[in-house]
């Protein structure tokens, strides 16, 4: 089918009230396991590479995974820029064939998040890639700060409307309870803010840290207007876990597709379980 935009997945999201999944992979084995999940739920998809994966595995390798598969699924597919670190890589993707960035100039003070993403919105569009933007401040479960100090970094509903207004962003990642990483105790989100932002921006939202939400509180974020939820924490979790298991029951084992194949399995089937709790299983077209 090859590899489509965000915009092209997220709009019909959005006519549907449903959020399609954008999981994050660095090697093969991970690009396979996300596509045969979409395909065996018929979802539409988002493939993404976060700063880390780039240095893994590299840009070349990413982009040629994420081709390979994309041209031969029958789901449509989307390869996305994790938290964009500035304009340049942002372009170097683009040149690389990803059909959307993420460009995140959320620690930066509103004006300097506004002038870059505006500055990545204009190179995209004159390519026809979709841009996502940050606006307030997803942080890490590692971070040891407290929770006045974590409500300070959520996404301002204001703000949000000038952001989108100067900017022009596909899409919005917002700050409202969720983080990075896995969870001491249960996340709360900020329901009333994440209703807010939607009436005042409608435009897709974007749930980042989303792994070790209970389903419910997704199901809640979805229907407020989340279409894009990000997933990287339960994969590690359950591939990760599995290559554990296989080496304990198996410790003369040396083929090493004797332990990543499982590892592989068993993220296809968080994935598959995720596909259904966002919504977007069986809306592949
Ligand atoms: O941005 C969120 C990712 O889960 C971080 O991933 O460690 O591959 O950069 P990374
Ligand atoms: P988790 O690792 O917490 O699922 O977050 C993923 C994410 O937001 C990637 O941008
Ligand atoms: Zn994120």
């Amino acid at each position: 089918m090859g590899l489509v935009t965000l915009r092209d997945v997220l709009g019909a999201a959005e006519v549907g009230g449903y959020a399609v999944g954008a999981f994050n992979c660095h090697n093969m084995e991970l690009v396979q396991a996300i596509i045969a999940a979409a395909e065996a739920e018929r979802a539409p998809v988002i493939l993404q590479a976060s700063q880390g994966a780039i240095k893994y595995a590299g840009l070349p390798y990413i982009t040629a995974l994420a081709r390979t598969a994309a041209d031969a699924a029958r789901v449509p597919v989307v390869l996305h820029l994790d938290h964009g670190t500035s304009f340049e890589q942002a372009v170097a993707c683009l040149r690389a064939g990803f059909t959307s960035v993420m460009i995140d100039g959320s620690a930066l003070p509103l004006e300097e998040n506004v002038a870059l993403t505006a500055r990545v919105v204009a190179v995209a569009r004159a390519v026809g890639v979709s841009v996502e933007g940050e606006l307030g401040r997803i942080v890490g479960t590692e971070d040891e700060i407290s929770v006045a100090e974590r409500e300070a970094l959520f996404t301002d509903p204001d703000e949000a409307t000038y952001f989108v207004d100067r900017t022009g962003v596909d899409a919005l990642a917002v700050s409202v309870g969720t983080a990075h990483g896995r969870y001491r105790g249960t996340p709360q989100l900020d329901f009333p803010r994440l209703a807010l932002i939607k009436e005042r921006v409608r435009i897709p939202l974007v749930l980042h840290g989303s792994s070790g939400v209970p389903d419910e509180a997704i199901q809640e974020a979805v229907r407020l207007g989340v279409r894009k939820i990000n997933i990287d924490t339960d994969i590690r979790e359950a591939f990760v876990g599995t290559v554990r298991r296989e080496l304990a029951a198996r410790p003369e084992e040396i083929d090493p597709r004797k332990i990543l194949g499982p590892a592989r399995e068993a993220a296809v089937e968080v994935i598959r379980h995720k596909m259904r709790v966002f919504g977007c299983a069986g809306r592949a077209g």
